[in-house]
């Protein structure tokens, strides 16, 4: 077998997204006259402003992170405490923690095999009398079955939440991701294609939802002597609205970069034996945000060998996700799972790795990249 080198500067699976540091001096200078570091002023509610254009929804409310909004936008549904929630185990901690944080139980559902999200055939054996809302991930910017998800939704008039922390910008069938089910969550944390560092957004059609979340946000405080709700402190300050408002200017560009790795990639890993590419859906557009590979049976190297021979090589792909959730010490033992019915997450959360994927992996790496799988 041949000897590999190992690459001297370390490539990660991402890099942020960064504005030019001239470009948010700007934004800085205003900032320092107004004297306006917080609260919804002139960069957040132009930045709330733009990114409605962005991502093509009607309703937006910035928040100062994904969980948080995420926490908020399940608070703001009213379901009923100790009720039941069906997600995916195939995300991130912050996805089944905020159902959790709400006094409800996250139900965990197998992942279908194309796109890695909640199958919406299993769905429905899950449902009990105590089941209040359906939760799915956009998982890699893959989009869940929506219209299958919105009929069991409305045959058993539950809630349906969608966690599109991956999924800034997709399309399913021309229309923004963020008007599917009763509201959505983006995430804008560093890693994202667009960030603000730390940051994200709820979306819905429904205008009063999305007018409580911006009110639970900030305390619940409706006027100087009218506290009405029990709110949190969700605010996104002027300093991180204007970063987001640089990196709107230029996430596309990077999107048109990721999309030549994409290509590159797809070519030479498609004649690999093996190595399975999970593609988007034909009537979908991509995010950008990952690049996962499946490293089936007949592949030299399991999935965790492979891991680690980049790892050797000083090139960090990442396990997500592994484990999954239903895993983790604090739901494995939840009485509401039934862990013969997760056969595919169980299998995929052992064979998915993903590759380094932002715009300024240069040809010389991404080369490598393809050299160390094409010739484990
Ligand atoms: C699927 C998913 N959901 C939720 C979150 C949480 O978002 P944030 O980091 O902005 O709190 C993340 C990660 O960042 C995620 O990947």
């Amino acid at each position: 077998m041949e000897v590999m080198t190992k690459i001297k500067r370390e490539i990660f699976v991402t890099k942020p997204l960064l504005p030019l540091l001239s470009d948010l001096n700007k934004h800085l200078v205003d900032i320092w006259e107004s004297k306006w570091l917080t609260n919804m002023s002139i960069k957040h509610n132009e930045l709330e402003n733009k990114l409605k254009d962005t991502l093509e929804v009607s309703n937006l409310s910035l928040f100062n992170n994904g969980t948080i909004a995420l926490l908020v936008a399940i608070k703001a549904l009213d379901l009923p405490y100790g009720s039941e929630v069906i997600t995916t185990p195939f995300t991130f901690a912050a996805t089944p923690h905020c159902i959790s944080w709400n006094g409800l139980k996250p139900v965990f559902c197998d992942i279908e095999p194309n796109t890695m999200t909640i199958d919406p055939d299993k769905i429905e054996s899950l449902i009990t009398q105590n089941t209040s809302a359906i939760l799915g991930v956009h998982v890699y910017g893959f989009p869940c079955n929506v219209e299958k998800i919105e009929n069991i939704a409305k045959k058993y008039n539950l809630k349906v939440i969608y966690d599109a922390a991956h999924a800034f910008s997709t399309k399913i069938n021309g229309v923004g991701i963020g008007n599917f089910g009763d509201v959505t969550m983006f995430s804008f944390h560093a890693t994202k294609i667009f960030n603000t560092i730390e940051g994200g957004c709820l979306t819905s059609n429904n205008s009063l939802l999305i007018k409580k979340v911006s009110s639970l946000r900030n305390f619940g405080i409706q006027s100087e002597e009218n506290v009405e709700e029990i709110g949190i402190n969700g605010k996104l300050n002027e300093l991180q609205a204007s970063f987001g408002l640089e990196c709107l200017k230029i996430y596309k560009d990077e999107q048109r970069k990721r999309n030549k790795i994409k290509l590159y990639y797809n070519d030479r890993l498609s004649k690999v034996k093996g190595i399975k590419i999970p593609r988007m859906p034909n009537n979908a557009t991509d995010s950008h945000q990952y690049y996962p590979i499946i490293i089936e049976d007949d592949y030299s190297l399991t999935r965790d060998e492979l891991y680690k021979k980049f790892k050797s090589l000083n090139i960090f792909t990442r396990k997500y996700f592994y484990p999954a959730c239903h895993d983790y010490s604090c739901y494995k033992d939840n009485p509401t799972m039934i862990p013969n019915d997760l056969t595919v997450v169980n299998d995929y959360k052992n064979r998915v790795l993903c590759l380094p994927y932002y715009g300024s992996l240069n040809q010389y790496e991404m080369n490598k990249i393809c050299e160390v799988i094409e010739n484990a």
